[in-house]
């Protein structure tokens, strides 16, 4: 097996002497590629974005900015990352190097003070530069909102990054300001070719290791032989255990690149969602198919978290306040589990058995997430949390109905943080189904809906409160389509 290394700014890099624990962004400032920054060291600011070659959507290769504070640089094991050093271009000998094109519009735009967030948002921003469905309107004005800029810019790819003494309108600027990549800029060619392929990884150092295993039942015979062990796919969660709650795994193993655990099938009668497809991926890869996943995703972290976060994980931390199990619940999704045994299929509303807890056997992997079709028509996700976006929900409601001749054939309600587990709305459902889509039988079930469920005070609501929104959620949902209707 070759030692462990990751390409970095074009140049191999042994990962040793780092520790299995230590993390990209600690593994590249060791190595004194110190524009990669420690702001918050759990996900939040985004000082220490970088970017990594992964399996393309629309082209071979993805860039996909990641936060390099949450993940273990021994999973990036054979991968190739460019940092903010990597991204400008040496010059003329004797001259300083020439900046890339978003370094330069930060650069002479005034989106930089202090610069401590600056690398952090000039890699997002490359990566948002070397979107290939990134295109810039023809009309100025058509597309262009606030959030868009004329140049195809979505400025939600710099919703993980935060600047404490700029102002964000100078960097906005920068990012509707930049062009399309030039005929034969390095990064952009290599999109073209595919990215390097997962390898098999064992990298131990004293008495831990990240192990990493090509086939799924390899690695589950993985999990028998090490039972202690613990599984990581995107780490959005455990990167926060391990460096907020100083946590440490005398064996970590790696499922995020398992290709049993990433594909995406349609067939006649359900879509199947590999449990370690990031969150980018299926938003991408899905392109709006299922309006209730496409709701949810913006409202899910933030862009760099979405693009390492998984299904798997979402639901293997077994979190009551996870978005995806509101939404999976609604759309009646089961859950693939595969163990030593074989596979099995879980109903997604008997999986959870109680707090952080599931029906999961040790030694079982979630391999995917199945979506029955058709599809319910009417669909929404309301999340309510202190932050429009990148916060955690206080409550989230999902709601899936089929209406028919004015009349709730079928409700499905998924509802997050309001019990020890997400859960679904049965008497609230019970209260629609078989009743007119009417105003007064909506009141009446929103009067169900708020005694759903055994809301608690904490520090991000009360259970007043939680309990409110849950009612106003189905009213809102009531007014969405009756507005629809008359307009
Ligand atoms: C800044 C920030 C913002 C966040 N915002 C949100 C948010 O808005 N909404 C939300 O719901 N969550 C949020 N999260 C939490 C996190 O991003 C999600 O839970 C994410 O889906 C976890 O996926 P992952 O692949 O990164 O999991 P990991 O960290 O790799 O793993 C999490 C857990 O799941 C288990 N696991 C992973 N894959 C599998 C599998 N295939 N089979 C069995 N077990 C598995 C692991 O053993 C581990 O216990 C946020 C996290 C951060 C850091
Ligand atoms: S250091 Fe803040 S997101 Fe990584
Ligand atoms: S420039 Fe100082 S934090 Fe952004």
């Amino acid at each position: 097996m070759v030692a462990a290394r990751i390409i970095v700014n074009g140049r191999e890099t042994p990962l040793a002497p780092a520790a299995p624990h230590t993390t990209v962004l600690d593994f590249l400032r060791e190595r004194g590629l110190t524009g990669t920054k420690e702001g918050c060291a759990e996900g939040e600011c985004g000082a220490c974005s970088v970017l990594v070659a992964r399996p393309g959507v629309k082209k071979p290769t993805d860039w996909v900015a990641v936060n390099a504070c949450l993940i273990p640089a021994a999973a990036l094991d054979g991968q190739e990352i460019v940092t903010s050093e990597g991204l400008a271009t040496a010059g003329e000998p004797g001259s300083r190097p020439v900046l890339h094109p978003v370094q330069e519009e930060m650069a002479v735009r005034g989106g930089s003070q202090c610069g401590y967030c600056t690398p952090g948002f000039v890699c997002s921003m490359a990566a948002e530069y070397y979107r290939p469905d990134r295109c810039a309107h023809q009309d100025p004005a058509d597309g262009a909102d606030a959030e868009h800029g004329p140049n195809g810019f979505d400025l939600h790819a710099l919703s993980g990054n935060l600047c404490r003494c700029t102002g964000y309108r100078p960097i906005r600027d920068a990012a509707f300001a930049v062009g399309a990549p030039a005929d034969g800029d390095p990064l952009a060619q290599r999109r073209e070719q595919a990215p390097p392929a997962p390898v098999a990884t064992a990298y131990t150092r004293g008495d831990s290791a990240f192990l990493r295993r090509s086939t799924l039942a390899d690695t589950l015979r993985l999990l028998e032989e090490r039972p202690g062990a613990v599984v990581v796919a995107g780490s959005t969660d455990w990167g926060v255990e391990v460096n907020i709650r100083s946590r440490r795994a005398d064996c970590v193993v790696a499922v995020d690149r398992l290709p049993e655990l990433r594909e995406l099938r349609v067939a006649s009668d359900h879509i199947e969602i590999g449990a370690a497809l990031t969150l980018t991926e299926i938003e991408r890869r899905l392109d709006g198919a299922v309006p209730l996943l496409a709701e949810l995703f913006p409202q899910f972290a933030s862009r760099l978290i979405r693009n390492s976060a998984t299904l798997g994980g979402n639901l293997g931390t077994g979190s009551p306040i996870g978005d995806s199990p509101p939404v999976l619940l609604a759309l009646d999704a089961s859950v693939v589990l595969a163990g030593p045994d074989g596979e099995r299929e879980v109903p997604l509303s008997g999986y959870f058995t109680g707090y952080r807890q599931s029906v999961r056997r040790p030694g079982e992997l979630i391999r995917a997430v199945r979506v029955p079709l058709p599809l319910s028509p009417v669909t929404a996700f309301h999340k309510i949390a202190k932050r429009r976006f990148d916060d955690i929900s206080s409550v989230a409601v999902a709601f899936a109905l089929d209406i028919e001749d004015g009349i709730v054939r079928t409700a499905r309600i998924g509802l997050g943080g309001v019990a020890a587990t997400p859960v679904r709305a049965r008497a609230t459902e019970a209260a629609l189904e078989g009743e007119p889509w009417a105003a007064q039988t909506v009141e009446a079930a929103a009067v169900v809906l708020r005694g759903e469920g055994t809301p608690m005070d904490d520090h991000r609501a009360s259970s007043l409160y939680r309990s409110a929104m849950l009612g106003q959620s189905l009213l809102k949902l009531y007014a969405r389509t009756t507005e629809a209707v008359s307009s």
